[in-house]
């Protein structure tokens, strides 16, 4: 492949991904704006515990999942190695409806509110300017 076509196919690889990514958002049970708790320190905090209940396991405690080595879990303070989106209602969807094959759904044991709190707490370890930083 020539220079030009390879930067076409990855073009066109990156637009297939961004229109996947807006039908998949579009999906039942998603909301269609993140909750304003994402700004919200209080909420990061309580979205902690949930974390250290329902994530820990495969992400370890500080997001970065390099002592886990079941399974390689993406590194939750990097967004920028993430594959399946990394603003508030992307990550929100993670954990509602799962990632790849090994990121379970959450659709059945968590509730939006508690996912939402978690999605701050996400926010809370990410890098700076996404932190919440309202009370
Ligand atoms: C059973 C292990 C497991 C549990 C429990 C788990 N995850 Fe994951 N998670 C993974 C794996 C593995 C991936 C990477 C999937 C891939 O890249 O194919 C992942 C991916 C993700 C992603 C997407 C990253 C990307 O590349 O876009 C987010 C966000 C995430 N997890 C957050 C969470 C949160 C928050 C919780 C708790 C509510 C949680 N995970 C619980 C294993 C887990």
């Amino acid at each position: 492949m020539n220079q030009q076509n390879r930067r076409l196919s990855k073009f066109l690889v990156g637009l297939i991904c961004v229109l996947l990514g807006q039908v998949v958002l579009a999906q039942e049970g998603m909301p269609d704006k993140a909750d304003p708790m994402i700004k919200s320190k209080s909420a990061a905090a309580v979205g902690k515990s949930h974390y250290l209940i329902n994530c820990q396991q495969c992400h370890d405690a500080d997001g970065r999942a390099l002592a886990n080595i079941d399974f390689i879990a993406a590194d939750l303070t990097a967004p920028d190695t993430w594959f399946y989106g990394v603003t508030p209602l992307h990550i929100f969807r993670s954990i509602k409806f799962g990632a790849g094959l090994e990121m379970p759904p959450f659709s059945d044991s968590l509730e939006d509110k508690t996912i939402w709190q978690i999605v701050a707490h996400v926010l809370n370890i990410g890098p700076r300017e996404n932190r919440p930083t309202q009370d």
